[in-house]
């Protein structure tokens, strides 16, 4: 029995998070577990009606569960930068998501924009460091509002919070990936000071890991490459802001934000996965949003909590879906609704 904090949140979060629950419930009549839900109202609407964004009570009782399953974070009413750092990252924070796992894969059927690049070429996962670096709010304003005014906003990179992504990220290597290929993304060559930490990290942990291959790649030739020869990459680890970055055109190559799915995870404890393209108030009611994205962060989260076999079964479900069913993977050109996608998802379990 799982104790799922379901936070349905903003915009078309409600219905990619009702589908992704049709799945799960699906998976669950079939493969042995069960899930207790329970609805926590948090985001921008709440926000707007009452002023409160994450009560503490709200987060001690999260806590408890075994994970969170969330829609999406956004309202365009709330002033960007309010409901990040007060919900999303403080989620992170507070619950020690030291983890951000983003799968870029390409499902047959599914279209990318590279041309002669399919499924066999776009398989990796980016491990992206989720409580440290640009993130982490330290730094501040000088003399603000005046013209000498200065801004500052610092990296902060700990030799723990690093060494633990790494070690991470080279135990999933092992476990998971058959190539067993890890690619460190930095920018050494003008970070000296956090890349360096990174870079000697990684090699030193790395000779603990005689089985996984060691490569290394800045940031800037990461992202050509994602491009130009997205096969070269099997695991990427990198810090918070390039991790933000990279998985966005990561989502892209794979097919777009209807099918990109992330997990904020601390081995062992409460970890809460996502969709990754947020709350698209445009889309919001009508119905025609990818649930796919959903499906697969209840995929992650099944994967996570150990029911493996559960969590195999929607991949290849969404994989049957897109190759057999879908006209495209973007809201609207579906060729069904958002609610016949996770019908057709369910019923291939
Ligand atoms: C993401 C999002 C968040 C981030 C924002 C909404 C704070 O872009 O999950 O990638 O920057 O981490
Ligand atoms: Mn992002």
């Amino acid at each position: 029995m799982y104790k799922i904090a379901v936070i349905p949140g903003d915009g078309t979060g409600r219905e990619q998070i009702t589908e992704g629950l049709k799945v799960l419930q699906a998976a669950e009549r079939n493969y042995g577990f069960k899930m207790e839900t329970v609805e926590y109202d948090l985001g921008g609407e709440r926000y707007l009606r009452s002023g409160e964004i994450l009560p503490d009570s709200v987060l001690e009782e999260l806590k408890k569960f075994d994970a969170i399953f969330l829609g999406a974070i956004g309202h365009p009413d709330v002033k960007p930068g309010i409901l990040e750092t007060r919900l999303l990252l403080r989620l992170r924070f507070a619950l020690d998501l030291y983890i951000n796992l983003r799968p870029v894969k390409l499902f047959p059927g599914a279209a990318t924009p590279l041309k002669d690049k399919g499924p066999a070429d776009i398989d990796f996962v980016v491990v992206r460091e989720n409580t440290e670096g640009l993130y982490a709010g330290t730094g501040g304003f000088l003399r603000k509002g005046t013209p000498q005014e200065v801004a500052v906003q610092e990296s902060v990179n700990t030799r723990y919070g690093v060494e633990r992504c790494l070690r991470y990220a080279f135990e999933y290597c092992r476990e998971k990936r058959p190539r067993k290929k890890l690619t460190l993304c930095g920018k050494t060559n003008v970070l000296t000071y956090a890349f360096d930490l990174w870079e000697r990290a990684f090699n030193e942990i790395g000779t603990s890991y005689p089985d996984i291959s060691r490569d290394y790649a800045h940031v800037d030739a990461i992202c050509m490459w994602m491009v130009k020869n997205p096969e070269w990459f099997d695991v990427i680890v990198t810090d918070n802001m390039f991790g933000d970055i990279i998985t966005d055109l990561g989502a892209m190559i794979q097919g777009g934000m209807g099918i990109a799915a992330g997990g904020n995870l601390h081995p062992g404890k409460v970890s809460m996965f996502e969709p990754i393209g947020g709350s698209a108030p445009k889309y919001t009611g009508k119905g025609v949003i990818n649930p796919l994205a959903a499906i697969c962060a209840g995929a992650m989260m099944l994967d996570f909590l150990g029911e493996y076999k559960a969590a195999d079964e929607i991949e290849k479900a969404v994989a049957r879906v897109c190759s057999e069913k879908l006209q495209s993977l973007n809201a609207g050109q579906m060729g069904y609704s958002t609610a016949e996608v996770g019908d057709l998802v369910a019923e291939q379990l």
